[in-house]
């Protein structure tokens, strides 16, 4: 067992599977978007961890696994909101006590950057954090608005920016179905518009999915409709077909997609069009992930 203190549920991206979870906070440090229900256990209240445990946690797993770990993943739901000080102190600890390790991530809201110069932002960068997921959910101020994210297409747009000119790679998720029918189409341009501003290293987009209920999300935004499994696959054609990325890896493989997409995008956007638009007119024939496959 890792000489770790996790407090139950522990959330990562899909890429970290192979990574160290290294809770440095506990919770998210905004925790109101009427969406997600990933933080809001009482036990998972926003926290820093103190650094001292932190740095135990560390130098106790270098001890027992040391050369063994070669990526570190900094939960929880936004690790980025502690101060640059701390950051680097975790950071130098990384590198002392895990050696081998060669990418560090964590998942980053805008507003996590806002204070951070740009200089802060390089030592960051070198001093290993290498990549950033930012649940940017949409590029639609409406929908933002509406899912109480916090954040508007500027705000994530200067964020995003800042990641990149430190170096820091920036995988962005983007949520299908978020503005529901109402607000599809701009939910679709706007994001395509934020992505094509950023030019991200990685896109990825997720299906909103409430299994916990909707209540908290139709009291923001009662004339939201879900899309379909048609209108989800449009939504998901109107967005490609906007989208004009140079080199960005975009992944469309999370477990609560229908419609299985991965490739590279530009190089790859007819072929991923082409196959959104036969799962639009067959949908019976096209490779679907089957309804007791789905979750979040
Ligand atoms: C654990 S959250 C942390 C990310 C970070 N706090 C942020 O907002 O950028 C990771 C991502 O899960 C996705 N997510 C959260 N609730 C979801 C839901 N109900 N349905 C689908 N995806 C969801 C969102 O894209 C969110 O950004
Ligand atoms: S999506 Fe991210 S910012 Fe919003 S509540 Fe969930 S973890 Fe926090």
């Amino acid at each position: 067992m890792l000489p770790i203190r996790y407090i139950e549920p522990v959330f990562r991206p899909p890429s970290e599977a192979e990574s160290l979870i290294l809770p440095v906070t506990d919770g998210c440090s905004w925790n109101h978007c009427t969406f997600c229900d990933m933080y809001t256990a009482p036990q998972k209240k926003f926290r820093a961890r103190e650094e001292a445990e932190v740095i135990d946690s560390l130098r106790l797993t270098g001890e027992r696994y040391g050369e063994r770990i070669r990526r570190v993943f900094l939960a929880d739901g936004d690790a980025l909101a502690l101060p640059t000080r701390r950051l680097l102190a975790i950071l130098a600890a990384i590198r002392t006590h895990l050696p081998a390790v060669r990418r560090i991530s964590s998942y980053c809201l805008p507003r996590n950057l806002r204070k951070k110069s740009p200089d802060e932002m390089s030592e960051l960068a070198a001093a290993g954090l290498s990549m950033a997921y930012v649940g940017a959910e949409s590029g639609d101020d409406a929908v933002l608005d509406k899912v109480n994210k916090g954040e508007t297409f500027e705000s994530t747009c200067v964020a995003l920016e800042k990641l990149g000119a430190a170096g820091i790679s920036r995988s962005v998720m983007i949520l299908n179905g978020l503005g529901g029918g109402v607000l599809s189409p701009q939910h679709a341009e706007n994001s395509a518009r934020l992505a094509n501003a950023t030019q991200p290293e990685y896109l990825a987009t997720l299906v909103v999915s409430l299994p916990q209920g909707e209540a908290r999300f139709r009291a923001a935004f009662p004339e939201w409709e879900p899309l379909d499994q048609r209108g989800l696959f449009a939504e998901m054609e109107h967005f490609l077909s906007a989208l004009e990325l140079q080199r960005t890896v975009f992944r469309s493989d999370h477990a609560s997609n229908w419609l299985i997409l991965k490739g590279t995008l530009g190089a790859d956007k007819e072929r991923l069009l082409a196959e959104v638009r036969s799962a639009i007119a067959a949908p019976a024939t096209a490779r679907l992930r089957p309804a007791w496959a789905r979750g979040l």
